[in-house]
């Protein structure tokens, strides 16, 4: 097909180049959103009389018909266009002839590409955040379920203190809470209109970028037609936060795999969210989890590929702005994937309490509670530290824990210890009494729970 800027060549495009160029590969996806873009432009020529209503009507009606043959299957796009702005342009000219061609009066690809992006994105972001919404509230009704489970809570990966697995269950939603934030504020920022802004400069129509701005819902145009057609902060912006979800994923799925390896056994996977080996039949592998966290260092090249291919750019437009698209559908199609899988994943793992439970009694994570049992009865904590330390090397020595220690033994070190000591170290003690703002005590988690859903709200 000749190519529409053909006028100024002598030659035809080499097929190579041809093909080099093509972004209908990837940008075809867009088709909606080009067309949505297309009809507002057509309003907005037909409204300022800059070309005659009445083709613009039937612009419209033509846009509106390629869209109902796109989806339905009647029309199928033509790889060999040069991009998705091209073929719809391409077809309406086929379809009415002279008045498809007056469509990219006052418009250049630079805008119009430029508006498409932010229309598809601005409805991905949508999904996005519905999906890590979800992903929130499931967090929410599975911790108030687990406000007395009582798991080992980990510094250095070394047991550390006791807490609970709703505690540490909120943990998470708290990073969902964030990544929704991030998410509406990139949504907030991109939510302007660049159309309007022409190739570079503008255009001497009298157009009325007011009028594209809301029949597409923007909040206000974009204020300079250079900025307009060159900026692709939002794509960036909207990477960032999608690959900062992707490393909070990343961290659950990191820990969901040790949960489920025999050495802590703290959960256990469905069976349809597992799989087995082909070799080793004892094996239930939590695949879902390690694609996720693999899947993080995807998202995070994709930022990367957006960065760095944008760093050098001079103003305005330039070819290498192609390269966004991509990196930002393979960005928004993966945390889409891996939300969506990653929910039902976590929803249908049985919690093996018991476990978790007895994990916790084993690493002598009362020890704080133990020194600090001290402390109440007047001894200055440094000292109370030391006798502590030199209590559980005794434990590790005689094979004992701090809950069977013999009174006596206590004693022996220190004259404030008590019959009440076992009631002090018991690890629902240490637990359910950390009731400060934040900590792991069962109303401390439900005022975390009740907080986090009127949060949640707002999304
Ligand atoms: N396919 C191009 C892109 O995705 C559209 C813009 C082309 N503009 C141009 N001046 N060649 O960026």
């Amino acid at each position: 097909m000749a190519k529409m800027w053909a006028g100024r060549f002598k030659k035809e495009v080499d097929s190579k180049v041809n093909d080099f160029n093509s972004s209908i590969s990837f940008d075809g996806r867009m088709y909606r959103h080009d067309i949505l873009g297309s009809i507002a432009h057509a309003t907005m020529l037909g409204k300022t009389g800059i070309i005659d209503p009445a083709e613009s009507e039937k612009i419209i009606a033509g846009l509106t018909g390629i869209l109902q043959d796109l989806e339905s299957g009647a029309l199928a796009m033509d790889m060999e266009a040069e991009d998705i702005h091209m073929f719809i342009e391409a077809e309406l000219t086929r379809r009415l002839g002279d008045t498809g061609k007056r469509l990219h009066t006052a418009r250049s690809r630079n805008d119009q590409v430029a508006l498409d992006v932010r229309l598809y994105l601005r409805d991905e972001v949508k999904e996005i955040s519905a999906l890590v919404k979800t992903l929130a509230e499931t967090l929410c009704g599975m911790a108030a379920e687990h406000t007395e489970t009582i798991m080992p809570g980990y510094t250095h990966l070394q047991r550390a203190q006791p807490i609970t697995f709703g505690h540490h269950l909120m943990a998470y939603a708290n990073m969902l809470l964030r990544d929704l934030g991030r998410l509406s504020d990139a949504a907030g920022r991109m939510n302007e209109n660049p159309l309007g802004s022409g190739a570079l400069a503008g255009t001497t129509y009298p157009i009325d970028r007011e009028l594209t701005t809301s029949l597409l819902s923007f909040d206000r145009p974009t204020q300079n037609s250079l900025d307009g057609v060159s900026d692709r902060d939002f794509c960036i912006e909207l990477a960032s936060a999608i690959s900062i979800i992707m490393m909070h994923l990343s961290r659950f799925s990191e820990e969901i795999i040790l949960w489920s390896s025999w050495e802590f056994k703290f959960i256990e996977l469905d069976d349809a969210y597992a799989t087995g080996s082909s070799i080793m039949p004892q094996k239930k592998n939590p695949d879902v989890a390690e694609l996720c966290r693999g899947k993080a260092g995807r998202v995070l090249g994709d930022l990367v590929t957006l960065v760095s291919m944008m760093k050098s750019l001079p103003l305005a437009y330039n070819k290498d702005m192609q390269e966004d698209k991509e990196a930002i559908f393979d960005a928004v199609d993966t945390v889409k994937l891996c939300l969506s899988t990653f929910i039902p994943m976590l929803k249908t793992a049985r919690v093996l309490k018991e476990n978790m439970r007895a994990a916790a009694a084993k690493g002598f994570i009362n020890a704080t509670d133990c020194a600090d049992y001290l402390v109440k009865k007047g001894m200055p904590f440094r000292d109370a530290y030391k006798i502590t330390g030199a209590l559980v090397g005794l434990c590790v020595d005689t094979g004992k824990t701090l809950e069977t220690l013999p009174l006596s033994e206590y004693q022996k070190l220190s004259g404030l210890f008590d019959g009440d000591v076992y009631d002090a170290i018991k690890l629902e003690t240490c637990a359910m009494t950390r009731s400060s703002l934040g900590g792991p005590a069962k109303e401390s988690v439900e005022r975390q729970i009740s907080w986090m859903r009127e949060q949640l709200k707002a999304y």
